[in-house]
């Protein structure tokens, strides 16, 4: 039993088969007929022009950001992002940029506060050319259409771009009920990965205009992402659309069970205002090293972080499975 992360998920056996019989060619000359119906696919569903596979979310993440900035320029990024908080300082690293904070209210920008954010024109200061967001968000909340459309009004009267760090964006549409591409059409480049909830073993996927996926072809070679017959894996995430999307709800059906039941367990503190996902947050009142003493009776979850514990279900957690976590967490704490 492994409640630390979507990303534990396994290609299913339908990825497996079809892995065995994937078209496949070499993608760095446009070859690869799976890799380009993948690509395909993911436009349409997220009604952006064209599409490019990549090797990983953080990669994706990267590689918007190397092309939508250039050297010396400043981006704007929520506190709590994934893109400044779990991706290693790389946009300084790899695109010379520096990462502008923003206070993060209940994970979205202050839209007070987001304006200021933007430098103005003067010999001292960097270029604001991008604003990070993030739906859904890693802290278990999904962020609404109105606010992502607010957001996008702003950056472009201040004439900046927007990346939307779309990791789990399918989780996010199906908690607000709306398709995919309306929570995409307030960005201008998006970044969706497979490896997650969608099973699928590698690869994510960046979207945007025709002319931001030709700049960023290069960009991705120029990263090391020209992964020649990638159709093996793109094939896996053909099979996740088609197979394991429209299942995703059960994910967050089965976390707001997780959530019901530790809720009855004396010590533990359900963080209820972010459970619009596959993901429950909570804190104990005892410190109490959870990861190991749960490891014992076989159950995987990760250590605290920021003095939090995170549980995620997905394709492969049971009932059960929820039920004997919850005994076995009421056997530790009681
Ligand atoms: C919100 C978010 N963005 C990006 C990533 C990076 O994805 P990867 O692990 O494929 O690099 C993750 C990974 O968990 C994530 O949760």
């Amino acid at each position: 039993m492994d409640f630390r992360s979507d990303t534990v998920t396994k290609p299913t056996q339908a990825m497996r088969r079809a892995m065995m019989d994937a078209p496949v060619g070499d993608d760095v000359y446009g070859d690869d007929p799976s890799v380009n119906k993948l690509q395909e696919r993911m436009a349409e569903l997220l009604g952006k022009e064209a599409a490019l596979f990549v090797p990983s979310g953080t990669f994706s993440n990267q590689l918007a950001i190397m092309t939508h900035t250039q050297r010396g320029d400043e981006i704007l990024v929520l506190e709590d992002a994934h893109i400044f908080f779990h991706e290693a300082g790389a946009p300084g690293l790899l695109s010379g940029v520096n990462m502008r904070q923003a206070k993060s209210v209940s994970s979205c920008y202050d839209l007070d506060e987001l304006p200021s954010l933007f430098r103005d024109e003067d010999i001292h200061y960097p270029r604001t050319s991008l604003v990070c967001m993030e739906n859904a968000h890693g802290s278990g909340r999904v962020v609404a259409l109105d606010k992502m459309a607010q957001v996008y009004k702003i950056a472009k009267e201040k004439g900046a771009n927007v990346h939307l760090d779309g990791a789990r964006i399918f989780n996010a549409a199906v908690h607000l009920g709306v398709e995919a591409k309306e929570i995409a059409q307030y960005a201008d480049s998006i970044s969706v990965c497979l490896s997650k909830g969608l099973s699928a073993p590698v690869g994510s996927v960046l979207l945007g205009s025709k002319e931001f996926i030709d700049k960023a072809l290069k960009y991705r070679k120029i990263m090391g992402g020209g992964m020649r017959q990638a159709g093996v894996l793109a094939v896996c995430g053909l099979v996740s659309l088609d197979e394991v999307l429209p299942r995703l709800e059960e994910d967050h059906i089965l976390a707001n069970y997780l959530a019901l039941g530790l809720e009855e367990i004396e010590g533990i503190e359900v963080a209820k205002d972010r459970l619009d996902l596959n993901m429950v947050f909570f804190t104990l009142k005892d410190k109490v090293d959870l990861a190991q003493e749960l490891l014992k009776r076989g159950i995987l979850v990760n250590p605290e972080e920021e003095g939090e514990y995170r549980l995620v279900t997905h394709i492969g957690t049971s009932r059960e499975d929820v039920d004997r976590l919850v005994l076995a967490l009421k056997e530790i704490l009681q």
